[in-house]
């Protein structure tokens, strides 16, 4: 089916206690991946790349290859872009088809944030494209972005309830004790922030940096509200593991033995976390209906 947009898989995913996953892709073999794990699962999922992805890939190609990843399916598919600080990157990735945008706008003093994400709401939602807002700092390295351990902040609940009012965001990522890329030790997030922050924001929130948090934490995380879980550090290792190990036979040279290794890799996962977010299936609840 054409590309969907991901409002009403969220908001549903959030009413039945589950999440969307998210997964950030970087090439063809990790769309494939992607696609052909959630159809096996027959769960709806979400496509989001970064910035740094489309410098990879090219906006155009990928836009191309999603777009029709998703007719080839029955699966509700949406493509989102992940972290973009640039309100003219946005406007590329609606015009190439993505159907839901995150505007990064962590960085910047409060005013400034709440300023520039106003901007792509307004724009967004006048052409039916959800938007992404991120309050608080998560910590860790996603594409160029690095956030040390000082200069990370968990979200205020008050401060989150404000800035969703104040810019209209259709969803709300917020750092409750996650990073981007793996842990040292074992993380433990912030659940009583996340009751908290749910209680006041009616928007479903965002996990990410979800690689490497025990299961039972990311459970526990969308019973508490996180009604889409961000995935990408958990699907490069296992795909460079994979071609790591085909490569290491001297003479493999054939880049569809050892990128179809990693792609097998990358599917296995996929379907590992959508039975954690519990969307085995879901699927067949938005068949009919209007997305
Ligand atoms: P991880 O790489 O930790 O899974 O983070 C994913 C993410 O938050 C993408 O936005
Ligand atoms: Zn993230």
């Amino acid at each position: 089916m054409p590309l969907v947009s991901s409002y009403h898989l969220i908001r549903e995913a959030r009413k039945q206690g589950k999440a969307i996953p998210a997964f950030n892709i970087h090439n063809l073999e990790m769309i494939q991946a992607v696609v052909q794990g959630a159809e096996e699962m027959n769960s709806p999922v979400i496509i989001q790349t970064t910035p740094g992805t489309l410098t990879h890939a090219g906006i155009e190609y990928v836009g191309v290859i999603v777009k029709q990843a998703a007719l080839d399916v029955r699966i509700p598919i949406a493509l989102h872009m992940d972290h973009c600080p640039s309100y003219e990157t946005i406007v590329k990735c609606i015009r190439n088809g993505y159907t839901s945008v995150m505007i990064d706008g962590a960085h910047l003093p409060y005013e400034e944030n709440v300023a520039l994400v106003k901007r792509v709401v307004e724009m967004a939602h006048a052409v039916g494209i959800q938007v992404e807002g991120e309050i608080g700092k998560i910590a860790g390295v996603e594409d160029d972005m690095f956030v040390n351990e000082l200069e990370a902040h968990l979200t205020d609940p008050e401060e989150a309830r404000q800035f969703a009012e104040e810019t209209g965001v259709d969803s709300l990522a917020v750092a409750i004790g996650t990073a981007h890329g793996m842990y040292e030790g074992e993380p433990h997030l912030d659940f009583a922030r996340i009751t908290k922050i749910d209680s006041l924001v009616e928007i479903p929130l965002v996990l990410h940096g979800a690689s490497g948090v025990p299961d039972e934490q990311v459970r526990k995380a969308i019973e508490l509200g996180m009604a889409k879980i961000n995935i990408a550090t958990e699907l490069k290792d296992p795909m460079a593991k994979a071609i790591w190990h085909s490569l290491s036979h001297p003479k493999e040279n054939d880049p569809r033995h050892y990128m179809g290794a990693g792609r097998e890799a990358v599917k296995q996962v996929v379907k590992e976390k959508i039975r954690l977010c519990d969307t085995v299936n879901f699927a067949d609840f938005f068949k009919g209906r209007q997305l």
